[in-house]
């Protein structure tokens, strides 16, 4: 390969799990595989200079300020990386990045974050290989890359919905990258979907994912949940070809709880979803109840609360009942919308 001075820049969005990964093994493996959709609107968007030949270093600049945290994180990532992009030490780098959302909004950043990353270095390979293809190697190795940094992130360099991990139940199904899933097993109404993100607290959050996985290690319910998982891939799968809304409704929600439970059941115990997120989820409970319309939600690992709704004519009752009696319910108003349509 012959090295150069390059810029280059990448787009990635966030994405959002289905069925949740929780608890891994060593070299970022999954415990279970995970499904999710690719956000549209949450993106993070970031040049990488590359200076050939100087001195290893990362400078990371987040939206204009200096990340010296970050850029400490990226180097440690490089060197990990080292073995499948053998030229990636052999330079100085810049590397600025911005999101298209608010910064500590608990939509995971890390995942469109590392997703960009993972594209710049993909992009910069492919030059430096003289290979301009845009091939489904390249997107695989950047999925594969982007796992190194943040085990959600493979998931984000396919649009729609998207599996990590293996399982019996998507064919090429891998836990080294993730793969999309076939767009002919999915009815119609769940490919033009609302994401909308109720901010209930914005600061830091109080465990990390990355401790939260490995307390999975000594959590008694771990290996039941690990299995549980995999049944949901099957349940998942008869629900997406058939359009079995009431069924993803229950799947989708009792993965999100189960989330939390594991947090709960972990030693030692922690809480991430705070009084405003159980005061949402009653009141989508009673909303639901009530109207029977197709309002629900799911989690990550924070307190705030994704609300799921087809985009359909329904819409106008489910927004309204979000503007009135939901949005009261966050932090500072804030919500961030989002939409799947692939
Ligand atoms: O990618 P990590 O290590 O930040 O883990 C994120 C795990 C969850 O967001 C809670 C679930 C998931 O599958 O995205």
């Amino acid at each position: 390969f012959q090295i150069s001075n390059q810029l280059i820049s990448a787009s990635c969005p966030s994405n959002i799990a289905l069925i949740k990964y929780w608890g891994k093994y060593k070299n970022q493996i999954p415990a279970n595989p995970s499904i999710s959709y690719t956000l549209n609107h949450c993106r993070t968007n970031t040049t990488m200079e590359f200076f050939a030949g100087e001195d290893f270093s990362v400078q990371t600049f987040l939206a204009g300020n200096e990340e010296k945290k970050f850029a400490e994180k990226i180097e440690k990532y490089f060197k990990n990386i080292e073995p499948y992009l053998p030229w990636v030490l052999k330079g100085k780098y810049i590397i600025k990045t911005k999101n298209t959302f608010p910064h500590s909004s608990g939509i995971a950043s890390s995942a469109s974050g590392f997703g960009a990353i993972a594209k710049c270095l993909m992009n910069l390979d492919e030059i430096f290989n003289s290979n301009n293809q845009q091939s489904e190697f390249a997107n695989q190795k950047a999925s594969f890359l982007a796992r190194l940094g943040s085990g959600s992130a493979c998931r984000s360099l396919y649009e729609g919905l998207v599996v990590w991990g293996k399982t019996a139940e998507v064919e090429g199904s891998s836990d080294l990258f993730a793969v999309p899933y076939n767009n002919d097993e999915i009815h119609p109404i769940f490919k033009n979907f609302n994401d909308w993100v109720l901010l209930i607290h914005e600061g830091q959050k109080s465990v990390s994912s990355t401790v939260g996985h490995g307390l999975m290690n000594t959590n008694p319910y771990a290996e039941r949940r690990f299995q549980e998982a995999h049944e949901n891939f099957a349940k998942l799968k008869t629900i997406l070809s058939s359009g079995d809304m009431e069924g993803f409704i229950k799947l989708v929600e009792h993965e999100a709880l189960t989330l939390h439970a594991m947090m709960m059941m972990s030693e030692p115990a922690f809480i991430l979803m705070q009084t405003g997120t159980l005061q949402v989820i009653n009141k989508i409970w009673e909303f639901r109840r009530i109207t029977g319309l197709a309002l629900f939600f799911t989690l990550d690992a924070g307190a705030n609360v994704h609300l799921l709704f087809p985009n359909d004519i329904d819409n106008d009752r489910i927004t309204d009942f979000i503007q009135t009696e939901l949005i009261p319910l966050t932090q500072k108003g804030g919500v961030v919308k989002d939409v799947m349509r692939f």
